[in-house]
């Protein structure tokens, strides 16, 4: 199934991507920046997933960034959504179709770190799976034993490092937590969060991550700080705050992509 709709793509859009793109809540703004974009709302693309979450469009778009073929998923499904930590598999498994070898996850966290402060760009070093959940729970074939140890390219994440450096932009690194939503954590989370080694924490991406790895991609991904965790300053969150809040750090972050993606191994 994967592979018809690849093929079908494919032929849409003319480009054959080796590099994938996830865009997070309020990161829409990236797909702004492609050029030469072929547009398949997902309601065109059977088995991928409607997304529910207002700030998520829902579109495969292919193009060009800084003149590399790029495949962007602009809008994603999340766990909270249906309870499926797999509802992104088909979707990623179609960019494998279509020749992604590189996958760059993006999404907006609430940061623990004083040094990740809202607007900055943190690129994610590890993970905490701390929604207990797995998108692999199910898979029958031995491939589902995934190693993890290596699962954030260090190859890449050193390539990222250099080209913020190069754009002046300050580029956090840190340990994201995933924790299932919808209803953001508690201060008792985030201080639990924060003894467990976390820098942020998000509703989404680690399920991905984990796909990702099972397909054999490699992995690089970055959460834009829009707010600081709960309990941090007292003030509530919200998802309007996020949406709210995300651009302004997505701005950093398609520059850093811009360049970054120019010159990928
Ligand atoms: N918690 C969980 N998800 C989030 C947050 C947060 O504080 N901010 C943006 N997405």
């Amino acid at each position: 199934m994967s592979k018809n709709t690849a093929a079908l793509i494919t032929d849409r859009a003319g480009h054959t991507p080796k590099i994938g793109l996830v865009l997070g809540s309020g990161l829409g703004s990236l797909v702004e920046a492609i050029e030469d974009p072929v547009s398949i709302p997902y309601s065109d693309l059977p088995g991928f997933p409607q997304p529910t979450v207002s700030g998520h469009s829902g579109a495969l778009v292919i193009g060009t960034l800084s003149g590399i073929a790029v495949a962007v998923l602009s809008g994603r499904a999340h766990y909270y959504e249906e309870g499926r930590a797999d509802a992104m598999r088909f979707a990623l498994e179609v960019l494998k179709g279509v020749g992604v070898e590189t996958l760059v996850l993006t999404n907006s966290a609430g940061s623990l770190n004083p040094e990740a402060p809202p607007g900055s760009v943190m690129m994610i070093s590890d993970h905490l799976n701390l929604a207990g959940a797995n998108p692999l729970i199910g898979e029958p074939s031995d491939d589902r034993f995934v190693g993890m140890t290596t699962a954030y390219d260090a190859e890449l994440r050193a390539a990222a490092e250099r080209a913020a450096k190069s754009e002046d932009i300050a580029l956090s690194s840190g340990v994201y937590a995933w924790f299932s939503g919808p209803s953001f954590e508690t201060p008792a989370e985030i201080r639990m969060a924060r003894i467990l080694g976390a820098d942020a924490v998000g509703m989404s991406t680690v399920p991905e991550v984990i796909l990702a790895r099972f397909l054999g991609l490699r992995v690089l991904a970055f959460s834009v700080i829009t707010n600081m965790a709960a309990g941090i300053t007292g003030a509530e969150l919200s998802h309007n705050e996020t949406k709210e809040m995300a651009p302004k750090g997505g701005a950093k972050l398609v520059q850093l992509l811009r360049h970054l993606i120019g010159g990928l191994p």
